[in-house]
């Protein structure tokens, strides 16, 4: 959460920044703010709301040779202009923005404050600032480092000091921070995707590694101080320009583009499958794959171990990531772990991979961002291929996740069983016959939803995923109050719920279930439920009087439905959001990246 921008180079300082943290903006919009260097003295300005608003105020400072900023997503304190970043110490020598938290600013703060230091912010980040001016000395990367250590907690931050132009200090422990260079200018971010058809390629500092960075010229250092040597990562992969192009939103051309992206999927594993490296070999020693994630890709791991169940009669078990690391996990090296997460950059996610690693597990992650936090500590990497992911309700991440989830428990077959699932055709006929459902079909039923203050999801087996997943997508970005329900629990408590005119979404796909799921279902239309049943199949006749209405899903192999049907709730959850005049792609209070715990 948060995103981190610096600039040193010839161009008009604040643009370059607010360019920059339009593309992190996904980080995090709560506030604002950047800090230029002029002629010796540090100018800033904020503004609280997301980057649109800082834009305005910006007064393009002109002469100005050096910037970092900052968008925020508030942990202390409120969003507010106070709160904002860049922070700066008392002196004005110091400049700061941090993405992170510092976990122990209670008691630094206190130290600084008996030390006379006043505070301006609620933040933890304004210790960093007061901190640099209290160790200050004559070597600026030294004070920094001296810093460093005295925080405890996650950072990384971008600092400026008025007294040494043209130059920005970094550090970095365990929130990313990366720099690129060219022969005229210096960026920073918090993600490369800001460097994308600037350079070439740059550096990823690590855990404790710092970075003096000028114009031309980067200088590595380690916590004691020594220099030391990085290699630049080539940027390939970051070619691909970030815009809406025509939609109205990142989350309905997200949606839009899961087909094009399970083709990718199909392709790129065929050219290069990532699951050989899975062979024979790991497998004779693994007795329990488990799967990790949070929100979406939390889901997504629960599709997934059902799906190695089913296929690879392998145990298989999903864990939300937070409770995952709290709970005391039952792995050892006879353990396959596999951490879903679309950013790598998800604290709890890559927490729990350490643990899982300390434990011994083999671990694989499966993830969007190959450069990411997770893809650079795990043993293998499964691509998701989905291409940048803006909208913060995750959409086309997790189709891509269960379809390769889907594959690797095909794959885990033909190794253990020696079993011939043609894995890569199936989903690569899903890939070339997948409709996103019409949107007029969509329309009527969100409409009536921009009223409704609580709603429901029922299924069973594999489709109580799908409704976990559909009901997270509309609780996020509609604020509507929904829950997922297994349709077999309807009597513990759901139907006590349930008022005349409530909306009941049954999403029933897979056949041996369906009469079962059916009965819940007027179980709950009994009781005033306006049933809206999700189904491939058609419903007998003598059902259909208790059912309000039905969206009509494609009809694929049961096992590939959770890929087919959740579309439909994309999109209707996309339908509602924009109806009550929400901005799907940046909802209230939620960040995309979830870099704190
Ligand atoms: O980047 P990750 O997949 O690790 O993110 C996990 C969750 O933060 C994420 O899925 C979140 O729940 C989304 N906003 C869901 O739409």
């Amino acid at each position: 959460m948060c995103g981190i921008v610096g600039y040193i180079g010839n161009k008009t300082i604040d643009k370059e920044l607010v360019d920059g943290l339009k593309l992190l903006e996904y980080r995090g919009y709560d506030s604002a703010g950047v800090a230029v260097l002029k002629n010796d003295k540090i100018y800033t300005t904020k503004a609280e709301g997301n980057i649109s608003c800082l834009e305005k105020i910006l007064k393009n400072e002109e002469n100005a040779t050096v910037g970092i900023a900052h968008t925020r997503w508030a942990t202390h304190g409120k969003p507010s202009i106070n709160n904002a970043h860049p922070h700066i110490s008392s002196d004005k020598e110091w400049a700061v923005v941090h993405n992170g938290i510092i976990e122990n600013f209670g008691q630094l703060k206190n130290d600084l404050q008996h030390n006379n230091f006043t505070f301006s912010s609620e933040t933890d980040t304004e210790v960093i600032a007061h901190l640099l001016q209290q160790l200050n000395c004559e070597d600026k990367i030294n004070t920094v480092i001296k810093t460093c250590k005295m925080l405890e907690g996650s950072f990384a931050l971008a600092i400026i000091n008025k007294n040494i132009d043209g130059t920005i200090y970094l550090a970095k422990r365990k929130s990313p921070l990366y720099i690129s260079l060219n022969n005229a200018e210096t960026f920073v971010a918090s993600d490369p995707i800001c460097f994308a058809g600037k350079t070439q390629s740059y550096y990823s500092l690590n855990d404790d590694e710092f970075c003096e960075a000028k114009i031309g010229k980067l200088i590595f250092y380690n916590l004691n101080g020594e220099t030391i040597s990085k290699k630049p990562i080539e940027m390939t992969d970051f070619d691909i320009k970030i815009d809406k192009q025509n939609y109205a939103h990142f989350m309905l051309k997200e949606i839009q583009e899961t087909p094009s992206i399970l083709k990718r999927i199909v392709q790129t594993y065929k050219d290069n499958n990532a699951f050989d490296k899975i062979n024979n070999q790991i497998l004779k020693n693994i007795n329990k794959i488990i799967l990790v994630g949070c929100g979406t890709a939390y889901h997504a791991g629960l599709v997934g171990a059902s799906f190695i169940e089913k296929f690879a009669k392998i145990e298989a078990r999903c864990f939300v990531a937070s409770e995952f690391r709290y709970n005391d996990p039952l792995i050892d090296d006879k353990t396959l772990a596999i951490f879903v997460s679309q950013s790598g950059e998800t604290a709890d996610t890559i927490m729990a991979h350490e643990l899982a690693k300390q434990k011994g597990a083999i671990t694989i992650a499966l993830t969007n961002v190959l450069y990411s936090s997770l893809a650079k500590k795990v043993d293998f990497i499964f691509p998701i291929c989905a291409g940048p992911e803006i909208a913060v309700a995750s959409t086309k991440a997790y189709t891509a996740q269960i379809s390769i989830l889907n594959m690797f428990a095909k794959h885990l077959c033909n190794v253990r069983n020696n079993t011939n699932f043609n894995f890569i055709d199936s989903l690569s006929n899903l890939a070339n016959t997948l409709k996103i459902l019409d949107i007029n079909c969509l329309e009527d039923i969100s409409k009536e939803l921009i009223n409704e203050k609580t709603m429901f999801f029922i299924g069973r087996g594999l489709d109580y995923f799908t409704c976990e997943e559909a009901s997270l997508k509309l609780k996020e970005i509609t604020y509507i109050n929904s829950q997922a329900y297994p349709a077999g629990e309807l009597k513990h408590g759901f139907l006590a719920l349930v008022e005349n005119g409530t909306h009941v979404f049954v999403i029933a796909t897979q056949k041996a279930l369906l009469d079962k799921t059916l009965n819940g279902a007027h179980e709950a239309s009994a009781r005033g439920a306006k049933l809206v049943i999700a189904t491939q199949f058609d419903i007998p006749k003598s059902q259909l009087k208790d059912i309000y209405k039905i969206i009509s899903l494609q009809n694929f192999d049961e096992d590939l439905m959770p890929i087919a049907s959740i579309g439909a709730f994309q999109m209707l959850s996309y339908l509602t959001s924009t109806k009550k005049g929400i901005n799907p792609d940046q909802p209230r209070n939620l960040a995309k990246s979830v870099t704190v715990e």
